[in-house]
């Protein structure tokens, strides 16, 4: 079955195709076609996603990345299928706020043969809500057009789904132990999620306020450094520790570091970097690489922590991190060091190049695990968005 996947939730635009051949989760998976537009350009101007501005990105993008990915797939060629008029006028219907992408579309359908689609998976949450709209009306569309059934997929399960994806060996899902752990950092969430089986989710614990991302992203805004703030960061931090700056002030706080629980809170901390620069006039390099660094050391630290004391509780037989901030290199540094030496029987996985940031292959594995709940095309109305969605 090939699987076409649509993902706008936030800032990414992106649209895949993949072959899936078998069932979830021992199938094997093809990467047909993959396109990806970042907005993060666009955004960074504003220091942050501006929802309606992702929207209008979104929608000016995706018939651009459905050809993309098309075209790479060649599962399509330029045979013009005929256009009713009643179709025409339900697919403007559909994108009635999105006129430039219903006339592209059009545009798109009279020029392309109908490609052999048998799911189509779309993210609906959690996310931002104009953005999510975009995509799961181009979802709509698609299916009506195409004949096809469309799957809503919860954007937090394709990053964890990602994690174990393993596009270097055969293209396909690593076969886990469980239970499993899963810690999901990412702008929206940081989370930690208990799996006793396959697309079985426990929420254990979560941030009572920021995400870690939002964190990151905060910090680097008050260094004067631009968004999205974890790469810019993770540099600087980096440089810091090879020529072991000195901190500026005093040590950080370890927020909710003994609270006895699973929960995190990262606001206190963004805070109290806060107060460590608000008496410098100005910061030197050598002080905000030393900033970030501090900042960094804690982070990873309580995420460690908590992790921990999860996988012990839960007595976890694999840990899985998925998320945009999954993309740190010291994180990963320091969980694989930690839990090579703790649990050296317990893989711990983190996203391939590619897939920690937000993708649309991920979500078509998570569509793929839910293909069973896919609504007809005649029938999508029950698909909306949802962008508090939760996983548990
Ligand atoms: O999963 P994602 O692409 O989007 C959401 O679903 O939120 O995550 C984006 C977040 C941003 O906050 C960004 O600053 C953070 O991931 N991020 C990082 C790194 N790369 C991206 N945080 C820390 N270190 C990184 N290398
Ligand atoms: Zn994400």
């Amino acid at each position: 079955m090939n699987i076409l996947s649509i993902e706008t939730s936030c800032d990414e635009t992106a649209v895949s195709i993949i072959q899936a051949t078998g069932e979830f989760p021992t199938a094997k998976y093809d990467i047909l076609g993959n396109a990806l537009f970042s907005q993060v350009d666009i955004h960074r101007e504003y220091g942050g996603v501006f929802p309606m501005l992702a929207k209008r990105e979104h929608a000016a993008t995706l018939v651009a990345m459905l050809e993309k990915a098309l075209d790479e797939s060649g599962l399509t060629d330029s045979y013009a299928p005929k256009l009713f008029p009643e179709q025409e006028a339900h697919i403007r219907e559909l994108l009635e706020r999105e006129p430039n992408l219903a006339d592209n579309l059009l545009t798109f359908y009279k020029e392309h043969d109908v490609p052999p689609i048998g799911l189509i998976a779309v993210t609906n949450g959690p996310g931002l809500e104009p953005a999510l709209w975009v995509g799961i009306n181009f979802a709509k569309a698609l299916a009506y057009l195409w004949n096809v059934p469309v799957v809503p997929v919860n954007h937090m399960e394709g990053h964890i789904l990602a994690s174990i994806f393993d596009t270097e060996e055969d293209d396909q899902l690593t076969q886990i132990a469980f239970p499993a752990i899963s810690l999901l950092i990412s702008g929206g969430h940081t989370e930690l999620i208990l799996m006793k089986d396959w697309k079985q989710y426990e929420k254990i614990g979560q941030t009572r306020d920021d995400a870690v991302g939002e964190a990151f992203d905060k910090v680097a805004r008050m260094l004067g450094l631009p968004y999205p703030g974890g790469p810019e960061v993770s540099v600087r931090a980096k440089r810091a520790r090879q020529e072991n700056l000195p901190s500026v002030g005093e040590l950080l706080p370890k927020p909710m570091l003994t609270s006895g629980d699973l929960d995190f809170s990262f606001s206190g901390l963004k805070t109290a970097v806060r107060y460590r620069i608000q008496d410098k006039e100005t910061l030197t390099e050598d002080e905000i690489a030393a900033v970030c660094r501090d900042f960094e050391d804690v982070v990873t630290e309580v995420l460690l922590k908590k992790t921990e004391a999860a996988v012990s509780e839960y007595n976890a037989q694999t840990l899985i991190v998925g998320g945009g901030v999954s993309a740190n290199q010291f994180l990963k540094f320091t969980f694989d060091k930690h839990f090579y030496h703790t649990h050296p029987d317990m893989p711990v996985y983190f996203p391939g190049p590619g897939l920690s940031t937000d993708n649309s292959l991920m979500i078509a594995l998570a569509g793929h695990a839910h293909a069973e709940s896919a609504l007809t095309p005649k029938a999508p109305h029950a698909l909306r968005a949802d962008g508090n969605r939760s996983l548990a």
